[in-house]
């Protein structure tokens, strides 16, 4: 009986152990392009923020003439139209109505997201 107890404690102990180990932070298991943390702050800029974004996971498909589904991207112009009219950030966030995109990829990392809605939103700056 008192052994039972004492392996009993063991057990307890180790697993409390392992536990207390435990430490994972999303920044550092998913790094994005931005380094390790989500900078969204100020002012995003198209050229040094959007663009590589976009230029990984879009531009493949939808180049800036003859893109897919009729999407021309790569160039600031088209890029800013799709903004613009919405289907920028429905497609990347999955949005009900939109096709999700990139097509047959993964969804873009919430930090991706934020900052393409903050280029979005703060008025599609050509910067
Ligand atoms: C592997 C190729 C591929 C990639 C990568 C890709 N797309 Fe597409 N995209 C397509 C195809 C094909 C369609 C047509 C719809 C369908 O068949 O799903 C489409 C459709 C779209 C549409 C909808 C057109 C409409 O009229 O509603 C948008 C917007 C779009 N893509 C944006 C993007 C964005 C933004 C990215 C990057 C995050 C991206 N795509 C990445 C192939 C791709």
């Amino acid at each position: 009986m008192k052994k039972n107890f004492l392996y009993l404690i063991l057990i307890l102990g180790t697993v409390l152990f392992i536990n207390a180990c435990y430490y994972d932070k999303a920044e550092l298991l998913y790094p994005t392009v931005q380094g390790t943390t989500c900078d969204t702050a100020g002012v995003v800029s198209y050229s040094l923020k959007v663009v590589p974004l976009l230029k990984a996971q879009c531009y493949g498909c939808h180049s800036v003439t003859g893109g897919s589904a009729g999407i021309n991207m790569a160039n600031y112009a088209n890029d800013k139209a799709i903004a613009l009219n919405g289907k920028l950030y429905g497609s990347i966030s999955h949005a009900p109505g939109y096709f999700a995109m990139p097509q047959g990829g993964n969804q873009m990392s919430s930090c991706d997201l934020a900052i393409i809605k903050k280029w979005i939103t703060s008025g599609c700056l050509n910067n």
